[in-house]
């Protein structure tokens, strides 16, 4: 396992932007602990609006751990109030700003210091996303838009929990410029691949044929991916059937991730029937597979502190330049991409084709 530090990218551990920290489904009003970031959170579905709250995990009368208690009768018998959360040891009342704004055994002013940190947190497209930024700051770009969530003839997803990996992001954000590893791993043929860097996103287009996504020989696959910021990858697919790819990852502790995979399906009918929920479920898991090929070589490999790189292998090292930004105070990170911005072909294999440039 390597760090931060030892793989040079920048000042900040853990990097800025927005982080998928659990499905909206598993979050309830009854609270539940993560870790994130290197720190332990509190997180839970306020009872008055439904709204999700996630909050520093340790009470600051006597450092209990907010979320963590199944005994004690305040947990029991209403651990959450309205939006707000009772710690379990004395029973101190946090609003979902953090705040505390009742000791039930105290009538005078609650002490400032008496609130722990509210995270920004949105819900999209069943996921609860945070905001996490070193500097404090608000949101400087926008979460993917998946607009095609939730809509007719398109199947939502059931996002795959793939678990905990100790390994940096780094690694993962690799693969954007990945071209030669999609023969060898995935079994694609690839015609056309080219990045792009732009602002907070990175982009790979490629297309070629693939082994199991596509209806027949010589049909082609088309993948639109960008990483949307540090911590999201969206694909657009175009092959056997039309999809979107959702990747999260989100840092738990230096050097140790949580991976996601999540596939929006279009098919025939509006409102979806058994067979087009059963052919989406067997996408998916074609999709999920496919990822997992990836997984595997990251779960096993040493970290690529430098890569050894060859003319025509993908621009790893502009890609790693790009995700310094997310590692530094944001003031430099226009700065620190300007050499890297734009469109980058490998030599030898054509860019995308003209006519299907979004
Ligand atoms: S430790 Fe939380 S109320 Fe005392
Ligand atoms: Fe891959």
């Amino acid at each position: 396992m390597a760090t931060t530090a030892d793989y040079k990218i920048g000042p900040h551990t853990f990097p800025r932007g927005w982080f998928m920290v659990a499905l909206s489904s598993e979050v309830t009003d009854q609270p539940q602990g993560v870790r994130y970031f290197g720190q332990d959170f509190a997180l839970y579905r306020g009872k008055k609006t439904g709204k999700v709250v996630l909050l520093d995990a340790y009470c600051p009368h006597m450092g209990t751990h907010l979320a963590k208690n199944k005994t004690s009768y305040t947990a029991r018998d209403g651990h959450v109030i309205d939006d707000d959360i009772q710690c379990p040891y004395h029973a101190w009342r946090f609003g979902p700003d953090g705040r505390c704004k009742h000791i039930p055994y105290y009538d005078g002013a609650i002490p400032k210091a008496a609130s722990v940190k509210s995270w920004p947190v949105r819900e999209h497209a069943g996921v609860v996303f945070v905001w996490h930024d070193p500097e404090g700051g608000e949101p400087d770009f926008d979460l993917p838009p998946l607009a095609e969530y939730g809509q007719p003839y398109w199947v939502p997803w059931t996002i795959d929990k793939l678990g905990v990996m100790a390994s940096h992001p780094q690694e993962i954000i690799d693969n954007i410029a990945d071209l030669p590893h999609l023969g060898p791993i995935h079994g694609s043929t690839v015609e056309y691949f080219e990045n792009e860097f732009r602002g907070h996103k990175a982009i790979q287009r490629q297309a070629g044929g693939h082994r199991t996504l596509v209806a027949g020989p010589g049909d082609k696959l088309y993948t639109d991916t960008v990483y949307h910021g540090p911590g999201i990858l969206v694909s657009h697919l175009t092959g056997l059937f039309e999809t979107v790819l959702m990747i999260t990852h989100t840092p738990v502790d230096d050097g140790v991730i949580e991976v996601w995979h999540g596939l929006l399906v279009k098919v025939p009918n509006a409102v979806p029937v058994e067979a087009d929920l059963e052919a989406a479920r067997g996408f998916n898991e074609s999709s999920r597979l496919a990822f997992l090929q990836d997984f595997e070589v990251w779960g096993n490999k040493r970290p690529a502190l430098n890569i050894l790189q060859v003319p025509t292998d993908g621009p790893f090292h502009k890609a790693r330049i790009w995700y310094k930004q997310f590692y530094h105070p944001r003031s430099e990170a226009k700065r620190l991409i300007a050499p890297v911005e734009g469109v980058h072909v490998v030599p030898g294999t054509p860019g995308w084709p003209l006519d299907r440039v979004s």
